[in-house]
């Protein structure tokens, strides 16, 4: 029998993913005592080769923050997937140990309609985490968008950029991309014309234009070589696209993305790290370059968290920050001010004092 195996290309949305929901559940469980996730596209729990998918991946991590929270954190698990079989496998992967908190139920059902129902029930203002991972067209943009309305609310979505634009110019299908949009408005967008990285391109930007979050992060994922695409090292698979109201997500995220990108600071994923695309990784002296544009000489004063929120599409992480600002400190270009017991180091809520020009 053929073996499958995990490509490369979709170990990193679940890194992604398994890296970002401890970090959410641990903030987010910290003030509230009930947290939702949701996989919309759910899976069979396991790859045919065995690896673990999302529902395993996450109930792992779930467990083990209910242990650090001693039990004060209950969980809840949706899965929702419409493949009968796959969600029987699903059901049966499911671990039989799992604590008391950890609430863990299974849905057979179509995540179109199942999703907008699923919203009425849970609570407005509970901390919910909507993951959309499906093998074509992701949830509609208008429920995306009723998803996105609700306070403390984001999505992790799998925008399949390959099957997607197959589908932009086939007659048979623009029923199915005017549903997934909620209008029809996209056939005259000048994507339709364009041809290869400016459709790609210019279609993300339009999608993302339809979406109403604050915070929309996208990582770029090309194809691995198992794929077999011909020039598949430089096309798009697809995108992970974070979508949140709350700059503090967003920044974490950030965090997430870098760290398993190419350290190019495109948060652009390949498989084969040794053939980028982007040729320069961002350095710290265009962080010092843009601070000194829009900083140095201002008489501004605001914290350092403030700071990375204020500046959140820039590609550059804390540790960036942290030497660009430690560098114009030296400088005497900004002045910080710290807590009493801090000698050295740079706090989120350390304030940053950029002096005005002499
Ligand atoms: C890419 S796979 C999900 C993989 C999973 N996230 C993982 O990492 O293990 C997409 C899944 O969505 C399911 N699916 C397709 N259309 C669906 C729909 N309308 N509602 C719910 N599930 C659907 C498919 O049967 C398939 O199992």
């Amino acid at each position: 029998m053929k073996q499958y195996q995990l490509k490369e290309v979709s170990k990193a949305k679940l890194k992604i993913l398994e890296k970002y929901f401890p970090a959410w559940a641990r903030i987010l469980g910290s003030r509230n005592p009930i947290l939702v996730f949701v996989d919309c596209f759910a899976g069979a729990g396991r790859y045919p080769g065995g690896e673990e998918g999302s529902p395993l991946l996450i109930l792992q991590k779930a467990r083990d923050t209910i242990q650090d929270f001693k039990s004060s954190l209950t969980i809840l698990v949706i899965f929702v997937e419409k493949n009968k079989t796959s969600a029987k496998h699903l059901k049966a992967n499911i671990p039989k140990d799992l604590p008391e908190s950890l609430k863990v139920a299974v849905f057979n059902e179509d995540a179109h309609d199942f999703v907008p129902k699923l919203l009425e029930a849970i609570p407005r203002g509970m901390p919910a985490f909507f993951f959309i991972d499906p093998y074509g067209h992701p949830l509609t943009i208008p429920v995306m968008n009723q998803i996105l309305s609700r306070p403390r609310t984001e999505i992790l979505l799998n925008l399949m950029w390959y099957a997607i634009n197959m589908h932009l110019s086939n007659p048979r299908t623009r029923q199915a991309i005017d549903k997934m949009f909620g209008h029809s408005d996209w056939y005259g967008q000048p994507f339709m014309r364009a041809r290869q990285y400016e459709r790609e391109n210019q279609f993300v930007d339009y999608f993302l234009s339809q979406l109403e979050a604050h915070y929309k992060l996208k990582f770029r994922i090309r194809f691995s070589p198992e794929d077999d695409v011909p020039g598949g090292w430089h096309r798009t698979k697809y995108y992970l696209i974070h979508l949140s109201n709350h700059p503090k997500a967003a920044l974490l995220m950030k965090e997430v993305m870098w760290s398993l990108g190419d350290e190019m600071g495109t948060f652009d994923f390949s498989a084969r790290p040794q053939k980028r695309l982007f040729p320069q990784t961002p350095q710290v002296d265009e962080l010092i370059q843009y601070l000194q544009q829009h900083y140095v000489g201002s008489g501004r004063v605001l914290t350092f968290g403030e700071l990375r929120e204020e500046t959140w599409e820039l590609p550059f992480i804390r540790k960036h920050y942290h030497k660009a600002i430690t560098q114009l400190e030296g400088e005497g270009k900004v002045w910080i001010e710290r807590m009493k017991s801090q000698r050295t180091g740079i706090r989120d809520r350390n304030k940053l004092h950029f002096v005005t020009e002499a």
